[in-house]
């Protein structure tokens, strides 16, 4: 039944999770000014992280994917940007000096503004409104107008997204990212604890190091005054994503421009769906969220339309079972990819199986649920012959309490003190820490 991949051939499928807008003719009108802004990535760019997802995927590095669930328009702004940024580097440093294995970071970020909903409309004391479906599309207040889909919001959206990638690449380019002065990815608020300790000990050898190098080698070692950093989101909402999809000068395909890695949703992810029909004919590396609905025989499926050259690093399995539910998924899975010999890279996302709600009714995961699904993975997988190459992380540099225990035991109380996510809850940066020497460790 396969058509003719167009950038607009996902019209003719059923598309989930779409918002509905009531003037068409604005939605064009957007749509075109959308296809003739420059694009935010290049494809060389995207190129290079497809080759590095391929090297991962063999052994030769890991891939550390982590952000916001939702990016805010109130929160692009300088702080929480570098904020985000600073997490991410030292997660990644503790990863690489604990591991010795090249780390590949990816930000849920500079465009992940879209969110998929369980159900279409929300009631509060008796009043029905659209849901919020991510800044993209309308807003989390709970009026009339702030939850009518907003096409004009894509605009935004867009500009923001460039803001916030315009900042990163500055960031990345030296200054701020010389491994020479670590003391640049300080955040203010950190706290004298055995974990913040571990990490300043770690800093301190990696500086020895460098010295060391530096004085055998007669010269300052120019590669490390500067990170590579690359985006994702999820690729949900599709007319936005048409739209920023651009053929590539080299003849080499269509890619999406708007970020360099994009990803297919766990509840979009259907065979014959729109999402999967517009991803199985971009050019970009690409993910697929998979949690405990999916089948065996229907993954392998899946795959052969995702990447039907069997290319490597071109399709990143993000599986996201739960704790409890990963060894009685996983194994089969795991199996039957490596059996039909298809080339993949796993990950691991342990946030989104892990959802529990207070008997406050606040959403919370717990600390101790997400590393027991970290390390049963890295358990399984290994059972299984396959590798797991990357992890999938739903973080903010922030002093949060939005997720359950963790270094400082974060109990159901300390939840109302500081928890400002507007959709799923984060790790917090303590945590998140924790979590990067944990990683470590099963990497070894
Ligand atoms: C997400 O990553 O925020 C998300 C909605 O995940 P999933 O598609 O795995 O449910
Ligand atoms: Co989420």
């Amino acid at each position: 039944m396969s058509i003719e991949w167009t950038p607009e051939s996902w019209q003719s499928r059923l598309a989930q999770q779409q918002p509905v807008y009531d003037d068409q003719q604005q939605v064009s009108e957007i749509l075109r000014t959308l296809g003739q802004l420059p694009p935010l990535v290049t494809a060389w760019e995207v190129d290079r992280l497809r080759q590095q997802l391929a090297d991962a995927a063999t052994g030769n590095a890991f891939v550390l994917q982590g952000g916001d669930c939702s990016e805010s328009f109130a929160d692009c702004n300088a702080v929480s940007i570098l904020r985000k940024l600073k997490v991410l580097i030292q997660m990644s440093l503790v990863l690489i000096c604990r591991s010795h294995q090249k780390v590949i970071r990816i930000g849920r970020i500079a465009g992940q503004y879209a969110k998929p909903r369980s159900a279409s409309v929300e009631s509060r004391d008796g009043v029905e409104l659209p849901s919020y479906r991510g800044d993209i599309v309308n807003r989390s207040g709970f009026t009339e107008a702030d939850r009518r889909p907003n096409p004009d919001l894509l605009l935004r959206a867009y500009e923001r997204s460039a803001l916030t990638i315009n900042f990163i690449r500055a960031l990345s380019e030296g200054g701020f990212a010389d491994l020479h002065h670590p003391e640049n990815w300080d955040l203010e608020f950190v706290r004298n604890t055995p974990g913040s300790r571990r990490y300043q000990e770690l800093l301190e050898s990696l500086s020895d190091a460098i010295r060391f190098m530096e004085v055998v080698s007669g010269t300052e070692l120019e590669q490390l005054t500067r990170v590579d950093f690359f985006t994702s989101h999820e690729g949900l909402h599709l007319l936005f994503e048409q739209a920023v999809t651009r053929t590539d000068q080299r003849n080499r395909g269509s890619y999406n421009l708007s970020t360099h890695l994009p990803w297919i949703g766990d509840r979009t992810r259907a065979i014959d769906g729109a999402h999967v029909e517009y991803f199985r004919g971009i050019r970009n590396p690409i993910g697929v969220k998979i949690g405990n609905s999916m089948a065996a025989d229907e993954l392998v499926d899946l795959i052969r339309i995702l990447n039907p050259e069997n290319e490597p690093g071109r399709l990143t399995l993000i599986h996201r079972f739960g704790a409890e539910r990963i060894a009685s998924h996983l194994p089969q899975l795991a199996e039957s990819v490596r059996r039909a010999r298809l080339n993949v890279l796993w990950s691991c996302d342990p946030m989104h199986g892990n959802i529990q709600t207070t008997r406050n009714g606040i959403k919370t995961r717990a600390f101790d649920d997400i590393t027991l699904e970290i390390i049963s993975a890295f358990r399984i997988h290994n059972e299984a012959g396959t590798r797991l190459s990357g992890i999938h992380l739903e973080l903010t540099g922030e002093d949060v309490t939005e997720c359950l225990g963790g270094p400082a035991n974060l109990t159901e109380l300390d939840l109302q003190r500081d928890y400002r996510s507007q959709v799923d809850p984060r790790l917090n940066y303590e945590q998140a820490m924790e979590i990067a020497f944990l990683i470590a460790e099963q990497m070894k």
